[in-house]
């Protein structure tokens, strides 16, 4: 079980709902999720490892209908669904439920910090596409150099600069912190040092807002490094729950206008 089964059963027992109340699993779920926040950022404020004083939390529900509303909630969805053409299926730990949420992070990031176009692309690739390397679920060092290699023939269109700050971010997400810059120089110039830093930075950031997925007793914020990225704390644990209880109605989330 990759997810905390712990708080799976506290998270279900304490609204008082059953499912067999309900016409449809997609009603279930709606009530469910309506019932998700106080319960949530409890258990967030409960955390020893976690830094809960800033002012506001991103709510996963209110920040979805907040990007929905977004006329650029149309390009996540078709990068979203471009994915069908890589199989992520192998790998339950680091496959699709993973990977979408963390380029929804990565767009919900990028939205908040108000970045052009091509860089929310990017950030937003970067959190789609970093682990698709791995040959292990568990142990696997290098893959995110393995997956910076795959990049160039997956995604032709890119230009040169683009592709090089995409590489950089990927081949480098699984290097422990902290970490030496100058593995970028196989891709990048110095020109490109500071977007090339911005897109790395928050593909660890969603990455390790992801590490809930693994359990969230023992969660550290430690590798969020920005109060943008430390206001989806709870919007992540929202999003591991619900996905682990309605994995198919959240895989569709992420795929509708
Ligand atoms: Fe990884
Ligand atoms: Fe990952």
């Amino acid at each position: 079980m990759i997810y905390d089964k712990k708080h799976i059963e506290l998270f279900e027992g304490s609204f008082g709902i059953k499912e067999s109340d309900f016409a449809s699993e997609n009603e279930y779920a709606s009530a469910v999720c309506e019932r998700t926040v106080g319960f949530s950022r409890a258990v967030i404020d409960g955390l020893p490892n976690v830094k809960t004083e800033i002012d506001e939390m991103y709510e996963l529900f209110a920040l979805l209908k907040e990007l929905k509303s977004d006329e650029r909630w149309g390009l996540f969805v078709k990068w979203i669904r471009e994915t069908d053409r890589f199989d992520f299926s192998m790998h339950p730990v680091h496959g699709f439920p993973h990977t979408a949420r963390c380029g929804f992070y990565q767009f919900a990031m990028g939205i908040k910090l108000g970045v052009d176009e091509k860089t929310l692309r990017l950030m937003v690739l970067a959190g789609l596409y970093h682990d698709i390397g791995r040959t292990d679920d568990e142990f696997d060092v290098v893959h995110g150099r393995a997956a910076a290699l795959m990049l160039p023939s997956l995604f032709p269109e890119l230009s040169k600069d683009e592709l090089s700050i995409l590489q950089a971010a990927v081949h480098t997400h699984c290097f422990p912190e902290p970490y030496d810059e100058s593995m970028w120089y196989e891709y990048i110039d110095n020109r490109l040092t500071d977007e090339c830093r911005f897109v790395a930075e928050s593909l660890r950031a969603a990455d390790s807002l992801d590490y809930m997925r693994l359990g969230i007793s023992g969660y550290d914020d430690k590798y969020l490094h920005s109060d943008t990225a430390r206001k989806m704390i709870l919007c992540a644990f929202e999003a591991n729950l619900l996905f682990a209880k309605f994995p198919e109605i959240y895989k569709k989330v992420f795929l509708q206008r």
